[in-house]
């Protein structure tokens, strides 16, 4: 059965999903990421951080379903296991990151490759003339450069 949307070409989409689930598969790291620098970070800024990290993994979580169910929505199929995020995932892993310069430093080049991911697939979404996709990547687009700034501008 043809579960493509009326008025898109399944090789458009298909192209757009593909991209789609590396951008998913980014989420996912990106959101264990923040989870692990949530439990793990330490010193004077504990409060503040360890707080913000929670905010930004719960708002990962909504994207993450927003990203898959958009996937299904144009009849393809989201990775779902760790062994597929691990195979499309192109951002960097953290890994024991307690210290606040360097939890903040993951967290903004972690949103940079999302970014980066966000917008070829943006360049895919308006080939195939996916309006819906597009509107997805613009709004994610607008909140994390606002995010990065944020964090940037703590960094000084
Ligand atoms: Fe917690």
């Amino acid at each position: 059965m043809n579960l493509v949307p009326p008025g898109l070409e399944p090789t458009h989409t298909q192209s757009l999903t593909q991209q789609l689930n590396t951008l998913l598969s980014g989420f996912q790291v990106y959101y264990q990421n923040v989870r692990g620098l949530h439990w793990n970070i330490r010193g004077r800024q504990f409060f503040e951080l360890h707080l913000k990290f929670e905010e930004l993994y719960t708002d990962t979580q909504l994207k993450i379903d927003q990203i898959a169910e958009r996937i299904l929505s144009l009849g393809g199929r989201p990775a779902h296991t760790f062994s597929a995020y691990l195979e499309h995932n192109t951002l960097q892993i953290g890994s024991d990151i307690s210290g606040a310069e360097a939890a903040v430093h993951l967290v903004v080049d972690n949103l940079k490759g999302l970014i980066g991911v966000e917008r070829t697939a943006l360049e895919w979404a308006v080939k195939a003339g996916d309006d819906g996709t597009a509107d997805l990547l613009t709004q994610f687009l607008g909140e994390q450069e606002k995010t990065l700034w944020m964090f940037n501008a703590w960094l000084g």
